[in-house]
């Protein structure tokens, strides 16, 4: 039996549990249990925030996930990526208010940024030599700059609604990012032949699909 970790609800949750079915994976999902089995191969499914996904994996409580890139990264374990999905494409963007003057990236100097991704904005805030007060918040950054909370956000883009609905104008991609199966490095033999066979089902539908 392997132990696979998807998101329980957000971006992910509907293409995640669409993928495995159409690897011929049948499982009952009911919208109040966390946990749950295939009953035509040998899988384990847990729902869970996406932002605990990848360190479950890197310490080998889930054995495989499906994560975006961006939740990947942030938390610092890119290694743990077998395969790319080609679902749920978004990118990690800064975003300033609708009106606001902005030329470049060096705009941005000692301004406060109101962000989820702390890590991937700082990496690339250094590579462009700024240096400005990064704000960690979990959620509902876009609404930052409207409350004088900060001048800027990084957040993810996907459809830009939440941007546009918050009055926020995108200045730069810092990072893009689509779903991936990831897998904890140390799976014992038997894993690694049922991680294997899943790779191969999900290949196969990515090429149907095209
Ligand atoms: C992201 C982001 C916005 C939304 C943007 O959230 O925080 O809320 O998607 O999408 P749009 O451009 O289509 O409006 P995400 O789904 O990653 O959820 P989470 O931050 O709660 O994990
Ligand atoms: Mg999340
Ligand atoms: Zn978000």
């Amino acid at each position: 039996m392997i132990r696979l970790a998807i998101q329980k609800s957000g971006r992910l949750s509907e293409d995640s549990l669409n993928l495995i079915r159409e690897c011929g994976i049948s499982f009952v999902s009911s919208t109040y249990k966390l946990k749950t089995e295939a009953t035509n191969f040998p899988l384990e499914i847990l729902f869970l925030r996406d932002d605990d996904i990848p360190g479950y994996v890197q310490d080998g409580v889930a054995d495989l996930g499906i994560v975006g890139q961006n939740v990947l990264v942030e938390a610092g374990f890119p290694a743990l990526e077998v395969e790319t999905l080609g679902f749920s494409k978004c990118r990690l963007s800064l975003a300033v208010l609708r009106n606001e003057a902005y030329s470049s990236v060096a705009d941005l100097q000692g301004k406060n940024i109101a962000t989820s991704y702390p890590q991937i904005l700082g990496r690339y805030l250094a590579g462009e030599g700024v240096q400005a007060h990064l704000h960690t918040i979990s959620g509902s950054v876009e609404i930052a700059p409207s409350i004088g909370l900060a001048d800027a956000i990084c957040d993810i883009v996907s459809s830009g609604s939440t941007l546009l609905g918050n009055g926020l104008r995108e200045v730069e991609t810092v990072f893009r990012s689509e779903a991936v199966l990831i897998a904890n490095q140390s799976l014992p033999a038997e894993k690694q032949e049922l991680l294997a066979q899943l790779q191969f089902r999900m290949q196969a539908v990515r090429r149907a699909r095209r």
